[in-house]
């Protein structure tokens, strides 16, 4: 792994969505970088997988995981509250837990809607009200998850679309409203990165494939969670200070 600085060094990190993807390449790195880091997912198998790989690299007192589904208001309030206990406050929150389902939205049942806006949108707003107060002591800092579909069109994405809308509004509002007291809101809009969400994608069968390809990265690959987690790091980091309410796509050019 790369190992760049100790920017986390005494820091608390929580990262939700950390079994898979980006969110587990984040809260890898933030541990490589020194913080004490709780990885948080619903999916426990990932979360053991992700603990095992910290426990290789001898960061076992450090990393803690927690299986959380962060649609549940009672036990995202309960685990932060654990979380914020055991690690002595938080620094660095990472909202990386998400889904992403393509239909028609001509077929888009109102359980898929509820469900896209409940975990992306509504999952990010519970754990950051859960958060705010040890955050705005420590002045700390927000990294969400949008998504190039919330500027462009996606299709068959609606549900999708909308609840990374949110997450950017939500971003750039928390930002103005908490700017004063330090507390830093960030964003990151990633675009064909390689992860089970992309790769495991279930488009109708009679998707209109030349649209599709319109989301492919500019330079013809996709990118690796790594690819983020260096950003991450630095927009969390103290290096990040001037850097508030902004969406930062990782596209390599998607829509240029
Ligand atoms: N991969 C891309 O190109 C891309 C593009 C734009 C945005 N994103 C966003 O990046 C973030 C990370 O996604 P990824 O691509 O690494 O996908 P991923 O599927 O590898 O990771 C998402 C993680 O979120 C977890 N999760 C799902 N529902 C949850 C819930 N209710 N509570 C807690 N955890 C839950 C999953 O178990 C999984 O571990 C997501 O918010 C996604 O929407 C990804």
């Amino acid at each position: 792994m790369t190992r760049v600085a100790d920017r986390f060094t005494d820091k608390s990190c929580l990262v939700t969505g950390a079994g898979s993807g980006m969110g587990r390449a984040i809260a890898l790195r933030l541990a490589a970088e020194g913080g004490r880091v709780t990885a948080s997912d619903v999916s426990a198998p990932g979360l053991e997988e992700v603990a095992g790989r910290a426990r290789e690299e001898g960061w076992a007192d450090r990393f803690h995981t927690a299986v959380l589904d962060v649609a549940d208001e009672a036990a995202v309030d309960s685990v932060v509250a654990e979380v914020i206990s055991r690690q002595g406050g938080l620094d660095a929150l990472v909202n990386a837990a998400g889904i992403l389902r393509a239909v028609h939205t001509a077929e888009c049942t109102t359980e898929i809607w509820d469900r896209v806006l409940k975990v992306n949108l509504t999952g990010t707003f519970l754990v950051i009200r859960a958060a705010l107060p040890a955050l705005l002591e420590a002045k700390g800092a927000i990294l969400n998850f949008s998504s190039t579909a919330a500027s462009f069109g996606h299709p068959y994405m609606a549900a999708y679309a909308a609840s990374k809308g949110g997450v950017s509004a939500l971003t750039q509002t928390l930002a103005a409203e908490y700017a004063k007291a330090g507390l830093r809101v960030v964003a990151v809009a990633p675009g064909g990165i390689s992860t089970p969400m992309v790769d495991a994608l279930e488009l109708p069968a009679d998707a209109d494939m030349k649209n599709i390809m319109r989301l492919m990265p500019l330079n013809g690959h996709f990118g690796s969670p790594e690819d983020l987690a260096g950003l991450a790091a630095t927009l969390l980091s103290d290096e990040g200070r001037h850097i508030t309410g902004v969406t930062i796509r990782v596209d390599a050019g998607t829509h240029c």
